[in-house]
């Protein structure tokens, strides 16, 4: 028998690393849009793009100093710094996993990944650059240039870009954490405090209404009370004006949540236990929240619980490939 051992994208032969396209065995077949395949060609264009500078309009940020590996793809900080000393409104999501998003962005606004890609390239506070610019830039780089040709038959252009970063952001897969192992059935995998704060979670609190495992999100936009008045950012309002929508934001997956502080669209908790305090208080009652989020009390040893649960989400076998 040749194959030892399958870990994250690596088949471990004859104990050489192999690529192989990213499965998940707990989240089910990544799903990707029939125009763009998953190849492990396209994806290393994808991922070099994504580390690529040149990508900003003054050549000092890639995708990955907002999305940092190590930070399960965010950057640790309230709102983000872009180029030329400019902040962007919000929070710097994860990227993992974003193969299953239904929308894309904090107000659930874009159907794909491949739509998204040119937003923060564009957008005057993340990298700033034009895109015709860009593009003949790119396009004058031999080794861009010769991959488009050869994975894509065409030019280097929009639709090499988008595609390519896409597909390397949908072979981000993380499920590997021991809340995995034991949803898998390895009942030893959690510790019996974060068994209990999975009770809790899941069947005690009102949690999975809109986190629901093994995804932990709905892959909807929901309004969880976090302001009485959301001020200047209103959310998915921001694209539909209905008043209704005010205050509803992507419910955010919580894997890998310890890596991800800080927390909510505008990064405004610094740390869980303040997310616990804001959902223990029942929220700020907004008039769109969501009749779920109620007041509730727990314990010192039952938030002890769910703090330890919300660990056992981590997963960070993803980062062999980046190393
Ligand atoms: C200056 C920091 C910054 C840079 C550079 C940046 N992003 Fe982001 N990214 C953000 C922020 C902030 C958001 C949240 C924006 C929103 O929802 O309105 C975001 C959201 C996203 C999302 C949506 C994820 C979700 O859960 O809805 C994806 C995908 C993404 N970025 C990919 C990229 C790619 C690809 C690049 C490079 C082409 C990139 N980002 C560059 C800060 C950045
Ligand atoms: C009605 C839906 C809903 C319910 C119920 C709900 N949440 Fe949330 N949760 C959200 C939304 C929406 C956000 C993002 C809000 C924002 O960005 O402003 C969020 C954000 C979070 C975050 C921060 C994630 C991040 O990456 O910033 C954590 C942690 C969290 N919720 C935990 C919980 C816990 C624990 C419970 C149960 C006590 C719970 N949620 C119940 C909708 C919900």
């Amino acid at each position: 028998m040749l194959t030892l051992l399958v870990t994250g994208s690596c088949l471990l032969l004859a104990f050489k690393c192999v690529k192989v396209l990213p499965e998940s065995s707990t989240l089910g077949p990544i799903p990707f849009p029939e125009d763009n395949p998953m190849t492990l060609e396209k994806i290393e264009l994808g991922r070099k793009l994504f580390f690529d500078k040149r990508l900003s309009v003054d050549n000092s940020i890639s995708c990955a100093d907002c999305h940092h590996p190590e930070k399960a793809f965010t950057d640790g900080l309230a709102v983000s710094n872009g180029v030329l000393g400019r902040h962007s409104e919000r929070n710097a999501p994860s990227l993992l996993n974003s193969a299953y998003l239904e929308r894309v962005m904090f107000d659930g606004e874009l159907k794909t990944l491949e739509m998204q890609v040119i937003v923060p390239i564009q957008e005057h506070v993340e990298m700033g650059s034009d895109m015709r610019e860009l593009l003949k830039e790119l396009r004058a780089i031999p080794e861009y240039e010769a991959a488009a040709q050869r994975i894509f038959g065409r030019s280097f252009d929009p639709w090499v870009l988008t595609r390519s970063i896409a597909a390397f952001e949908r072979s981000l897969i993380s499920d590997n954490s021991a809340f995995d192992r034991f949803y898998r059935g390895d009942s030893s995998a959690m510790t019996a405090s974060q068994q209990r704060g999975w009770e809790l979670f899941n069947n005690k609190l009102y949690c999975t209404q809109c986190h629901p495992a093994p995804h932990f999100t709905t892959y909807k936009v929901a309004n969880n009370g976090l302001y009485a008045d959301y001020g200047k950012d209103q959310g998915r309002f921001r694209i539909d004006l209905e008043e209704s929508s005010k205050g509803f934001f992507k419910v955010p997956s919580l894997r890998n949540i310890s890596l991800t502080a800080p927390y909510m669209h505008d990064g405004s908790f610094l740390t869980l236990k303040n997310v616990l305090q804001h959902y223990k208080s029942g929220g700020k009652n907004h008039f769109n929240q969501s009749p779920t989020v109620v007041k509730f009390d727990l314990t010192v040893q039952e938030e002890e619980d769910l703090l330890n649960f919300f660990q056992s989400l981590t997963d960070t076998t993803y980062l062999q490939n980046f190393q």
